[in-house]
């Protein structure tokens, strides 16, 4: 951990040698870290050359700029910065409008060094506590911004579905009925065609012209293929409004590969080849699994935290090959399996679970990288492409939201899985 910075601003010259020396051993042993001005003016400077100090503490009475100013100006530059001053005893005046000011302690003058110790170890707990509660506040806005960044997604996917739903409703009812009619109509014409098998000339070369048998043969497989096109768009629909399904405050039972294929079809486009790379092939190797009591909005949104980085790994992969040889497999494999409870080495119980495995054949992630990016933020690609919230939010609601685990085996240069198990339930005991 890097040592605790604090800014003494004092003119006495003499300060700077004592305190080093009364603090040596915390100093040492980086724990602290003076840095000095003579100023308020330079002690400005030094706030805006050094980073991260945490503590200014000031002499009211210096050249230049004296410390009540300084406490102003600190303010302006950032609130958070605690100060302490340093004052003779009677000066209670000057120590009243450094208090009002924004200091938030005051040590007197001689320096008693155990005090000022005391005082140092205070204020700093206060500043760790301010910055905790800082941390939280962008940790809960961050959770925020995602969720709703999910939901506007979610809301928007599950619009489209609405209203792709109705138009294909119509066209798939009214396909059946063409093709009963289209099917009479055929066998009508097959009569006339069986009994006046010498009709006038007029319809002899109008049959010929529109090639009246190869559309008769051709009509039936033609509507067939429109039912197959409106079953497809009706599948999509479908999965448009598993993948939205608006999270509950209960658990509802929630079939898994259901929740996968959804996520699949919403990124579907992104599967597709591009200018860099071929299609990316996913295989699918599906355990038999009975619904999960699960928030399924949630979990469709690790998933797609999940396969969007395996996209994105496999994306970046190929941009920067140099020689595309066009011949490199992209894959992601998702694997599904229903882990009993029973240890066959001791027949001790554990919970059933079901885990997901989402595997791809990108880069891999470097043990730097695996260290970190399941904290908040945390991202290796560039602005715009990445906010570093998808892993630490999916850990969140794996862990906390499913009393589940996710856990990432990678080795550079092998690609990288990722794998979440939930408590799911065993087969037998429904
Ligand atoms: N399958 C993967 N292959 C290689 N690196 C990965 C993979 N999954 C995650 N990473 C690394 O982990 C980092 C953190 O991932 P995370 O999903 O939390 O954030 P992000 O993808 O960078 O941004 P966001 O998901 O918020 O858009 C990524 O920036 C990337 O470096
Ligand atoms: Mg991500």
């Amino acid at each position: 951990m890097n040592p605790v910075k604090i800014l003494v601003v004092d003119d006495e010259i003499e300060l700077e040698r004592l305190i080093k020396q009364r603090f040596r051993k915390k100093i040492r042993a980086k724990q602290l870290e003076f840095v000095f001005a003579d100023n308020g003016k330079k002690a400005l400077e030094k706030i805006k050359s050094e980073d991260s100090i945490s503590l200014v503490l000031t002499d009211i009475n210096m050249p230049e700029m004296d410390g009540l100013t300084l406490l102003e100006k600190l303010r302006e530059i950032d609130d958070t910065l605690k100060a302490v001053v340093v004052s003779a005893y009677g000066d209670m005046k000057n120590i009243r409008t450094a208090m009002n000011r924004g200091a938030c302690d005051f040590v007197t003058k001689p320096i008693d060094f155990q005090d000022l110790g005391l005082t140092i170890e205070k204020t700093l707990e206060d500043v760790k506590k301010m910055r905790d509660n800082i941390n939280q506040l962008q940790e809960a806005q961050a959770k925020l911004v995602q969720s709703e960044k999910m939901s506007a997604l979610g809301q928007l996917v599950a619009g489209v579905a609405h209203e792709i739903n109705n138009p294909v409703g119509f066209i798939a009812g009214n396909i059946a009925h063409a093709e009963e009619a289209i099917a009479d109509m055929i066998e009508h014409i097959k009569l006339y065609q069986k009994h006046y098998r010498d009709p006038v000339a007029e319809i002899s070369e109008n049959a010929a012209a529109i090639d009246l048998d190869y559309v008769m043969e051709d009509l039936p497989q033609l509507i067939d293929s429109m039912k197959h096109g409106s079953d497809r768009i009706k599948n999509i629909s479908t999965s448009l409004r598993t993948f939205s399904r608006s999270d509950t405050d209960t658990t509802v039972p929630f079939n898994i590969h259901e929740g996968i294929d959804s996520t699949l079809m919403i990124l579907k486009y992104r599967l597709k080849a591009n200018e860099h790379r071929p299609a990316i092939e996913v295989i699918k190797d599906y355990d038999e699994l009975l619904p999960v009591l699960c928030y399924p909005g949630q979990l469709n949104q690790v998933f797609m935290n999940l396969l969007s980085n395996a996209i994105d790994a496999l994306d970046l992969a190929s941009s920067n090959k140099e020689e595309k040889s066009g011949l490199s497999e992209n894959k992601i494999v998702i694997k599904t399996r229903f882990i009993s409870g029973k240890s066959a080495k001791d027949n001790s119980c554990y919970f059933p679970r079901v885990a997901i495995s989402i595997k791809d054949n990108g880069p891999g992630i470097p043990p730097a990288v695996q260290e970190r990016m399941f904290d908040h933020l945390f991202t290796t690609k560039s602005v715009g492409k990445g906010t570093g919230l998808g892993l630490y939010i999916s850990r969140q609601i794996v862990t906390e939201r499913h009393q589940g685990k996710i856990q990432c085996i990678s080795h550079p240069g092998e690609g990288a899985e990722f794998i979440v198990e939930i408590p799911g339930q065993n087969t037998e005991s429904s």
